[in-house]
């Protein structure tokens, strides 16, 4: 009760560690993925459904962004979405919302492709740095638009998109899938230069181009984009698998010296990720069928892991979101390691809540070194974001004793039934109902 002293009761997971990891987990559709092509689908003057879209609240809140503008979304079982554009009419998102969630900023884009104009709040900064959008900004400008900011609004119009030349300053992932996104209907041809060439990135021009987009470029620094006048309704598309989430698996299972199948997964999305698992003595071994197609991967790792030094850059360098459970697993590796994330630039906050589990790491800025000591120990800590909560969890796998998680809305914002799948494979894991703290909930 508020002002009673009482602390409102929170939902918390409950880890038991030091239980090898065994068995078959899948893995569900990426969110970074899903984030970017949801919003693309405003551009369609129809259906698209969207399939192996992972459920998670991201999703959720970008559907009700969708709604907003007048869209029509329809959840058509676990995993698959179908989005109606057709009265796509509403030049606005809900402030909240987008605070909420940052991704909701790229309808920015296919609003004044498809209606002339934009009023959408400047997203937040979070946990892992200040995230500006003027990349987005300054590349719609490129592309015909007039964009200015007041009160923190975007507030933007245009006669309409014109091809043009951009350059983005850093190769963002964001800015890259929103302006390759706001020029598909543009007269003429764009092009990006250094641009992001991320899996996700990759997965939204190939959507687009399903729809009858002309891009070309995609997965290297250069992306053209010839416009086209309309785009095809009523297709279906697979959105690929995460790699973060597969990536956090594998970290999970090497924690713990188990041995994991992991379904669902494209190898050579994960390609610097295996690689450092590999230089740390980790055994991962594909199924064997095409790298590029959804597939299984192996993971094991009998002893305890080596230190390897890691550098987060922008795509093909190990990507900034597997930092955090990296950290997690070279807490406990043999050696010292040096990790810096070139991409954010605070993204070690929950290297405190590490710290209270008996980590020995030391941060500087973009910069931290990880000494690896025998063994964690269960402790009561918070997760600050997604990816730190995942970090959490890996670490609390491999600890001592019981882990007590809180911040799971965090967790929840992108991995699908992180729970329930990590019980599958004979994880000691639990969510604690509030409501009734004797009964700890066995799903997910
Ligand atoms: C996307 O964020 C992902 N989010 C992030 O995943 C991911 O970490 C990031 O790409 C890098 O791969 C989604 O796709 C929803 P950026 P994004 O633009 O697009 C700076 C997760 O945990 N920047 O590539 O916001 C920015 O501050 C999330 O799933 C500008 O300065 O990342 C950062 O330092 C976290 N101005 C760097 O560029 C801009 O206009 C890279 O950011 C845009 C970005």
């Amino acid at each position: 009760m508020p002002g009673s002293g009482q602390e409102e009761p929170v939902e918390q997971i409950i880890v038991r560690g030091g239980r090898p990891l065994r068995g078959a987990i899948r893995v569900s559709g990426s969110k970074n993925s899903s984030l970017a092509i949801l919003p693309a689908c405003l551009l369609v003057r129809g259906k698209t459904i969207l399939r192996n879209v992972p459920d998670i609240r991201d999703i959720r809140t970008m559907t009700e962004v969708l709604c907003h503008t007048g869209a029509r979304v329809r959840f058509l079982g676990e995993d698959a979405i179908e989005v109606d554009a057709t009265e796509f009419s509403r030049a606005t998102a809900p402030e909240e919302l987008v605070r909420r969630m940052r991704a909701s900023f790229y309808v920015v884009g296919p609003m004044l492709a498809r209606l002339g104009s934009a009023r959408v709040a400047q997203p937040g900064g979070c946990d892992i740095g200040a995230r500006p959008v003027d990349f987005h900004i300054k590349g719609l400008q490129t592309l015909g638009a007039e964009v200015r900011t007041e009160g923190g609004i975007v507030i933007a119009r245009t006669d309409g998109l014109r091809g043009a030349h951009i350059y983005l300053d850093f190769p963002s992932a964001g800015a890259t899938t929103h302006l390759m996104t706001a020029a598909v209907l543009g007269i003429g041809v764009t092009t990006i230069e250094n641009a992001a060439s991320e899996p996700e990135v990759a997965d939204v021009a190939y959507f687009l181009n399903h729809v009858g987009a002309r891009i070309s470029g995609v997965g290297t620094s250069t992306i053209t984009i010839h416009g086209v006048s309309e785009l095809r309704t009523g297709t279906e598309y697979s959105i690929i698998p995460d790699r973060m989430e597969a990536g956090t698996f594998a970290c999970a299972a090497a924690i713990t010296r188990g041995d994991v199948v992991l379904e669902n997964v494209v190898v050579n999305h994960l390609s610097p990720v295996l690689a450092k698992l590999s230089e740390m003595g980790v055994h991962c071994v594909p199924s064997g069928g095409d790298p590029d197609r959804p597939g299984q991967l192996r993971v094991s790792a009998p002893e305890r892991t080596r230190s390897v030094d890691v550098m987060a850059l922008p795509h093909p360098g190990f990507p900034t979101d597997m930092q955090q459970p990296l950290v997690a697993l070279l807490a406990v590796s043999e050696g010292a390691a040096m990790v810096t994330d070139r991409v954010f630039e605070s993204r070690f906050r929950y290297v405190t809540e590490l710290d209270r589990m008996g980590a020995d790491i030391q941060v500087e800025g973009r910069t931290a070194v990880v000494r690896g000591v025998e063994r964690l120990t269960g402790a009561n800590v918070a997760a600050t974001d997604l990816r730190a909560g995942a970090a959490l969890i890996v670490a609390a796998l491999g600890a001592h004793g019981e882990s007590i998680i809180t911040g799971v809305e965090h967790i929840d914002r992108g991995y699908t039934h992180l729970v329930g799948k990590l019980q599958g494979a004979g994880a000691h894991i639990n969510r604690m109902d509030p409501e009734r703290p004797a009964l700890r909930l066995m799903t997910g």
